[in-house]
C-alpha cells in the first residue's frame, strides 16, 4: 500500500523529521511541518517526484528553520524545491515565502488572484517571481510528470474569499488549508477519535469560516472525488474512516455570519476542551 497513514496509525511517529504520507517508487508526499507546542500548530507538506518539488502551505517566518530541514532530509538542496502552493496568505501559511525566494528565485508560486495581490507584501517583488495562477472556475490543473495530476478547486469564503484546496490524483490526497482544520489542546498527526476531532473542529470553523453555506457548497464540490485522507494545515490528518463523517458535520455546521444573532456555541466548546479555568 503505498498511502502510509493506516501504518502510521498504529506506530510511534518522530516528528522531527518527514513523515512520510505516501510512498512509492517515483512519488512521494511527506508532512514537512513544526513541532512547535502551540494548539495553532501549523503543518507544511512537500510532493516530490522526478525532480519536481513541491511545497504546501510552508509555514510563518518562525516555521522556516524547522520545514527547511524537513525538506533537505526529503530533497538534500531545499534550492531544490521548484513549486509553492499557497492556498490563502496569512502569515501562518506563507510568511516564509521571502526566505524560500531567497533560496530559489526561480520557485513559481501557485495561487489564486486575490492572494497573489497580497502576499508581495510579506517582502519581495511581485514583478520577479513566477506565478502560476489558479483559477476561480476550478479548471486550473497541473502534471506532475506523468506520475499525477493536481487540481486546484475554489473555496470561497473559507476563510480568504479567494482560497483554494488541492487534490492529488495520485496519492488521493485532499490538501485543504484551513478547511478541516482544528485547535487542539494536545495535538496529534493523525485523527485517531473523530467525536473529541469534531468539537476541536468546530472550536476553528465557528470563528473563521464565513457561514454554513460557504461550507455546504464547498463539501458539494469535493465529496465526488476519491478521498483517502484529508490534510488540513492546523491540526490532525483526517484519514479515510473519518472523512464522511466530517464532510457530514462541516456541512451541517453553522459559523461565521450565521452566528451573529444566535448563542454561539464556543464558550461551550472551550470549556469542554480546554477546562473550565
Ligand atoms: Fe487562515
Ligand atoms: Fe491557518
Amino acid at each position: 500500500m503505498s498511502l502510509k497513514i493506516e501504518e502510521l496509525k498504529n506506530s510511534q511517529i518522530d516528528l522531527n523529521r518527514p513523515v512520510i504520507l505516501y510512498d512509492s517508487p517515483d512519488y512521494k508526499v511527506a508532512w514537512v511541518g513544526s513541532a512547535e507546542e502551540f494548539i495553532f500548530r501549523c503543518n507544511a507538506y512537500l510532493i516530490s517526484s522526478g525532480g519536481i518539488n513541491i511545497l504546501i502551505d510552508p509555514g510563518g517566518i518562525q516555521h522556516f528553520p524547522q520545514v527547511k530541514d524537513r525538506v533537505s532530509k526529503l530533497i538534500g538542496n531545499p534550492a531544490n524545491v521548484t513549486h509553492i502552493i499557497t492556498h490563502h496568505q496569512d502569515p501562518d501559511v506563507i510568511g516564509s515565502l521571502p526566505e524560500w525566494l531567497k533560496i530559489n528565485p526561480e520557485i513559481t508560486i501557485i495561487t489564486t488572484p486575490r492572494t497573489k495581490v497580497l502576499i508581495p507584501y510579506y517582502g519581495f517583488d511581485r514583478e520577479n517571481v513566477n506565478w502560476l495562477d489558479v483559477s476561480p472556475l476550478d479548471d486550473t490543473i497541473i502534471d506532475i510528470g506523468s506520475s499525477s495530476t493536481l487540481i486546484f478547486l475554489s473555496a470561497p469564503f473559507l476563510h480568504f474569499p479567494d482560497a483554494f484546496v488541492t487534490y492529488d490524483a495520485k496519492s488521493k490526497i485532499l490538501f485543504s488549508g484551513d478547511i478541516f482544520a482544528a485547535i487542539q489542546k494536545n495535538w496529534e498527526l493523525i485523527v485517531t477519535d473523530m467525536e473529541k476531532h469534531k468539537k476541536e473542529m468546530m472550536y476553528f470553523h465557528v470563528y473563521y469560516m464565513a457561514s454554513q453555506k460557504a461550507l455546504k457548497y464547498f463539501v458539494s464540490k469535493v465529496k465526488p472525488f476519491d478521498i483517502k485522507a484529508i490534510v488540513p494545515q492546523h491540526g490532525s490528518i483526517i484519514p479515510e474512516e473519518f472523512i464522511e463523517d466530517a464532510f457530514d458535520f462541516l456541512s451541517g455546521l453553522k459559523c461565521g455570519i450565521d452566528l451573529l444573532y444566535e448563542e454561539s456555541p464556543v464558550r461551550s466548546i472551550m470549556d469542554e476542551i480546554f477546562g473550565e479555568s
